[in-house]
């Protein structure tokens, strides 16, 4: 191990260590809010580069926001400058996908300099569909049509599924504006955030050579806050991973707060099934709150119906001064912005639109972090 790094292990607990220092093969760490699950990352990506001499370009570490890629960049940096490694690509899943359709979404009829819409952008062209079928009207809202389309994306429906499977008439109107935003969206060669996920998952799909590609670059693949995946994310992990298998995530089965963008807990309930063989680590000791708060929030998940047992303590001293935080932050939209043809490829740091939001409030925000 390079000078400077011996250390590394000593700023974790026996969990983080074990979890840290695993080999090959697939990974998955389970734990509450502040109990160093970035942490894990960071050290794990450290891990694999400065002392198991993995190229840091062969490592995908991927996040929700911009600013707990930034967060996580940092963090990594921090680890590895004085060792005078580099670090890998830390990303959104929405600029990884933006970098990766920029080189090979040509493969998939993508023109280079496609253009990303934004939610503004998105509204607007929804309201056009609306006005030109004159399906504008008080029960069913532009704002109300952008859902349910972002809705049936994230669930990966398409199209022609949407018009045969709506139900009622609310459903059918949603089906039609869908069908015509689509076509509008191909006409100009723009797509929107969620079909960033979409096109890539498509490009894995359709193109071998580009999925091979892909395999080969990332040999490590890690996530954080994986409960928070959606469906087509859960599928952009699974194609890149289901070869070598190298795939590391850390989650909260307790917190997930994309429920209403398309976040399936059972990627996480699931994942053992997913990837046979998997090693579980849980980490128990939280860093950031007091016991008693612990045990309240012990106490409000374990009504969750879905849900991975975990156990939650803390050496921290149960004092009634400290307060849990909310955030009020809004969801993070992944905050490209529109017309980006003549942006930059997005990468981790510059990604397109990095003014980061955090934190939605939510379940979440109740609960310490
Ligand atoms: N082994 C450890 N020793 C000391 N502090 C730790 C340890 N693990 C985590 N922490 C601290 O706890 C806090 C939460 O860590 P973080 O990785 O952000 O947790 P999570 O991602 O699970 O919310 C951070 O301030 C981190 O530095
Ligand atoms: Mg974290």
């Amino acid at each position: 191990m390079p000078a400077g790094l011996e250390r590394l292990l000593d700023d974790l607990n026996p969990a983080q260590r074990e979890a840290v220092t695993y080999g090959e093969g697939p990974l998955l760490v389970l734990a509450g809010a502040g109990s160093g699950k970035t942490r894990v990352i960071a050290y794990r990506i450290a891990w694999l580069t400065a002392s198991q001499g993995m190229s840091p370009r062969n490592l995908l570490a991927v996040t929700f926001t911009n600013k707990a890629a930034g967060e996580m960049a940092r963090r990594v940096e921090g680890l590895l400058r004085p060792v005078g490694v580099g670090a890998p690509l830390i990303a959104t899943f929405h600029s990884a996908c933006v970098r990766i359709l920029r080189q090979h979404g040509k493969h998939i009829g993508l023109p280079s300099h496609f253009t990303i819409y934004d939610e503004d952008d998105r509204l607007a062209l929804v309201k056009e569909c609306m006005k030109e079928g004159e399906l504008a009207e008080r029960s069913f809202t532009p704002s109300g049509a952008v859902h349910r389309i972002s809705y049936m994306k994230n669930q990966m429906i398409s199209v022609a599924d949407a018009l045969r499977d709506a139900r009622g008439p609310w459903e059918k109107k949603a089906a039609l504006v869908y069908s015509r935003y689509e076509k509008r969206m191909k006409e100009v060669g723009a797509v929107d955030f969620d079909d960033l996920l979409l096109c890539t998952v498509r490009l894995y799909e359709t193109v071998p050579e580009a999925l091979a590609w892909y395999r080969g670059l990332w040999r490590h693949m890690l996530v954080d806050e994986y409960q928070d995946t959606n469906r087509a994310q859960y599928k952009m992990i699974r194609l890149l991973t289901a070869e070598h298998r190298n795939i590391c995530v850390v989650g909260d089965p307790d917190q997930s707060i994309y429920k209403f963008r398309g976040a399936d807990i059972r990627n996480v309930l699931e994942f053992e099934q997913d990837y046979p063989g998997t090693k579980v680590v849980r980490l128990e000791q939280n860093y950031r709150s007091t016991q008693r708060i612990l045990s309240l929030a012990s106490a409000v998940i374990a009504h969750n119906v879905q849900r991975k047992d975990k156990t939650l303590w803390t050496e921290n001293a149960s004092t009634r001064s400290r307060r849990a935080t909310a955030s009020h932050c809004s969801p993070s939209p992944p905050s490209l912005r529109s017309t980006s043809a003549a942006r930059p490829p997005a990468g981790s740091r510059s990604s397109p639109g990095s003014s980061a939001s955090s934190r939605p409030t939510g379940p979440r925000s109740r609960l310490p972090r």
